[in-house]
């Protein structure tokens, strides 16, 4: 029987398109599914889209779209990424689709039946303009310890400090700007600290060769003990209030699961739906007790991958993960932190838009990759370097030193014989078959390639010794050269078979070049005999580190408009989305005493309230010929500060960019009909 494994990454947040990180993740699981898939194994790979969640419903909200919508526009960039990194996912889905509704709804009705949901009332800020419980994230203030202005509910940046958001001093919500006030409201939690499920934990997580051991040290910390000296966990508040985009919970109007508790369960309806596309069993096949459960995570979400995932299968009557494989973060040019900022990161779109090689990069990281829950760096000389010497050095080389002569002198077919030399040092290569298996299936990916590596300078020392351009000049050594290059072939082969998991669009290459099947982990004890093989092309460019370089170069210079302003770098529409115009009517006008360029506009937008806002056009208006206009506000801008008052943002008007040889200011209004209020798009 094979074995039957079922196969997830961390299903990512769809409110942007995927950074390196998450390129990393899914190059790491899919390297060892396909591995796995050609040892053999039938092979169930799932992701989706988490769609969950109060940031998702607040930028979907600033974008001006349904949460639906927004979710959809961000799933249909998916594809680019996971084609162009070749990630074999068989299905890719959403938090949202009904699979994911019904099966967190009966998950959670089971723990119910458990008693294992309690609730609790709690108090918690809430925005009185926005009418909505605001999570921390969307609560600034001052920081209770050092007092730095604008910090987040849940911790300062400046000092490092951690709190509650009751915490900070003079409190604002992020979302409206009004101050928050506490209200309480009654939450579902999830009794994590009920002694069956620390014990049920404590036997799952401790079982051998389920998780990694720097995780499991981090578990031992987390099991915190009271003054019995027995474990305990703290319950888990899984229910948030309306608004909110989720799923509501039975039986509870007005509540929401917290988007981590349906998210996992997303893994679930993943695979449901997928095997409903294919026609295959979902309850049957996951009450097998034969099939392996694996999750691929990284290491900030090792908490609700290991204590409440296992704890609400379980209790829910489910099957429990198998494995759970956490990896570190990746980074980029030593460590600096990801930002979408341009100049650092690595855009995995701008990667593939260059013309640079997708499987350079899935090498480059399976180079580095181990088992443990480390971090690794991308490097751009350190990259060119491993691609270059070890990828087209010494195993692109081997193809490229042989194919020729094979097809030049032998009409493409390998000699059966090879030689004693020649079979010794594909012998070698066969046997270490089993360990480079291994090492795939430990997720020793680095040591893995730097075994292959090893046996392609065997291989590139066979090639010296033989000198196959020397042999080709001389009288009768056909034969000697027909071996050579033969071997050659069958050790490239070979190499191919091992090095397929990482580089799997190459392999399919090479597979047409020597006209072979799709390459099995088994064919390694197979070998090639006197086949006819195709002409070679080809396989891999060098690196080129110019090209590499651009990767984090700021994007070329805008155009230039003549005699005018250069254009602005280019922006992403979501980042014009987060300017919010507004239509507002010019209810006053006034000069500014001691102000030579602001007038004074009072301006309704729509709000039941007027903003006072200081614009620069005194030189071009006179106010009362302003008065009862309407024009175009940016709303959201931070308030500021001016000698003569708070402005409370920005009217738009039109000016030359060289004012003083070409003077004339001149401020938008809209066409006849636009109300003030109505949102600019
Ligand atoms: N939506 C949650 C996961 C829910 S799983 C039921 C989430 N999403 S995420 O988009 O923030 O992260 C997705 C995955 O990417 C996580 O495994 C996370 O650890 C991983 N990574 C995020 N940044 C990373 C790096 N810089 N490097 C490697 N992986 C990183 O968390
Ligand atoms: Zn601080």
């Amino acid at each position: 029987m094979p074995r039957q494994l079922f196969v997830t990454t961390a299903l990512p947040y769809a409110n942007a398109g995927f950074h390196i990180g998450h390129i990393m993740e899914y190059t790491q699981a899919d390297i060892w599914v396909r591995f796995q898939r050609m040892a053999g194994s039938e092979v169930h790979f799932v992701c989706a889209d988490d769609a969950h969640g109060a940031p998702i419903m607040i930028a979907a909200e600033k974008a001006g779209k349904t949460p639906q919508d927004f979710v959809a526009a961000i799933a249909a960039g998916r594809k680019q990424y996971l084609d162009g990194f070749h990630i074999s996912f068989d299905n890719w889905h959403s938090t949202d689709g009904p699979e994911n509704h019904e099966l967190s709804k009966a998950v959670y009705l089971a723990l119910r039946r458990n008693e294992l949901i309690e609730t609790k009332t709690i108090e918690q800020f809430f925005d009185p303009d926005k009418a909505m419980f605001l999570p921390d994230r969307f609560i600034k203030g001052e920081c209770p310890k050092c007092g730095a202005k604008d910090q987040y509910g849940d911790s300062c940046e400046v000092c490092g400090a951690v709190y509650a958001p009751t915490e900070l001093k003079n409190p604002y919500s992020v979302l409206s700007g009004a101050t928050p006030v506490l209200k309480t409201s009654e939450h579902f939690f999830f009794k994590l600290s009920d002694p069956r499920c620390v014990e049920f934990l404590e036997q799952w997580t401790q079982t051998p060769g389920r998780l990694q051991s720097e995780v499991l040290n981090k578990i031992r910390e987390w099991f915190a003990t009271d003054e019995d000296g027995a474990n305990k966990l703290s319950d888990w508040d899984i229910s948030r209030d309306a608004p909110y985009f989720g799923i509501e919970i039975p039986d509870a109007p007005g509540k929401y699961f917290y988007v981590w508790l349906d998210a996992p369960v997303g893994y679930l309806a993943s695979l449901k739906n997928y095997f409903g596309k294919t026609g295959k069993d979902f309850d049957a096949f996951m009450a097998d007790p034969s099939v392996e459960q694996v999750h691929f995570i990284g290491k900030d979400i090792t908490y609700f991958h290991t204590l409440f995932w296992p704890a609400m299968l379980h209790f829910s009557g489910r099957k429990t993960p198998d494995h759970v494989f956490v990896h570190g973060f990746m980074t980029v040019n030593g460590g600096e932190k990801m930002s979408k900022s341009r100049g650092t990161g690595l855009d995995p779109l701008k990667y593939l838009s260059l013309g640079l090689n997708a499987e350079w990069l899935r090498y480059y990281i399976a180079a580095k990759l181990n088992a443990k829950v480390e971090d690794i760096d991308f490097n751009p000389e350190d990259f060119a370097a491993r691609v270059n010497s070890d990828l087209v050095g010494k195993y692109i080389n081997i193809a490229s030193r042989a194919a020729g002569f094979l097809s030049k002198r032998f009409d493409g077919r390998l000699s059966g014989d090879l030689g004693v030399e020649g079979r010794t040092l594909l012998d070698t290569l066969r046997a270490h078959s089993a360990a480079i298996a291994e090492l795939y299936e430990t997720r020793e990916f680095g040591k893995a390639l730097r075994e292959i590596m090893a046996l392609a300078d065997k291989v590139n020392e066979f090639v010296d010794q033989h000198k196959p351009w020397e042999l080709a000049k001389q009288d009768g050594m056909d034969a000697a050269l027909h071996d050579v290059c033969s071997v050659c072939i069958e050790a490239f082969r070979l190499l191919t078979i091992y090095l397929k998991p990482v580089l799997p669009a190459l392999a399919a290459h090479v597979e047409a070049f020597l006209k072979i099947e799709p390459l099995q982990w088994t064919d390694s004890a197979r070998a090639l005999g006197a086949h006819q093989i195709g002409g070679y092309q080809h396989l891999m460019q060098r690196v080129d580190i110019a090209k590499v370089e651009q990767l984090f170069e700021a994007p070329p210079a805008p155009k230039v408009v003549p005699g005018g302003e250069d254009i602005a770098p280019e922006i992403k529409i979501d980042d014009f989305a987060k300017v919010d115009l507004r239509i507002a009517r010019i209810v006053k006008a006034e000069h500014v005493e001691g102000s030579d360029k602001l007038l004074r506009l009072t301006l309704d937008a729509g709000e039941g309230r007027m903003r006072n806002v200081f614009s620069g056009i005194k030189s071009a208006y006179r106010p009362e010929d302003l008065e009862g206009k309407l024009t175009v506000l940016v709303a959201n801008l931070a308030p500021r500060k001016m000698k003569f008052g708070v402005s409370e943002g920005m009217v738009l008007a039109a000016s030359h960019a060289d004012e003083k040889s070409t003077p004339g200011i001149f401020v938008l209004e809209p066409h006849d009909g636009a109300q003030p209020g109505m949102r600019v798009r």
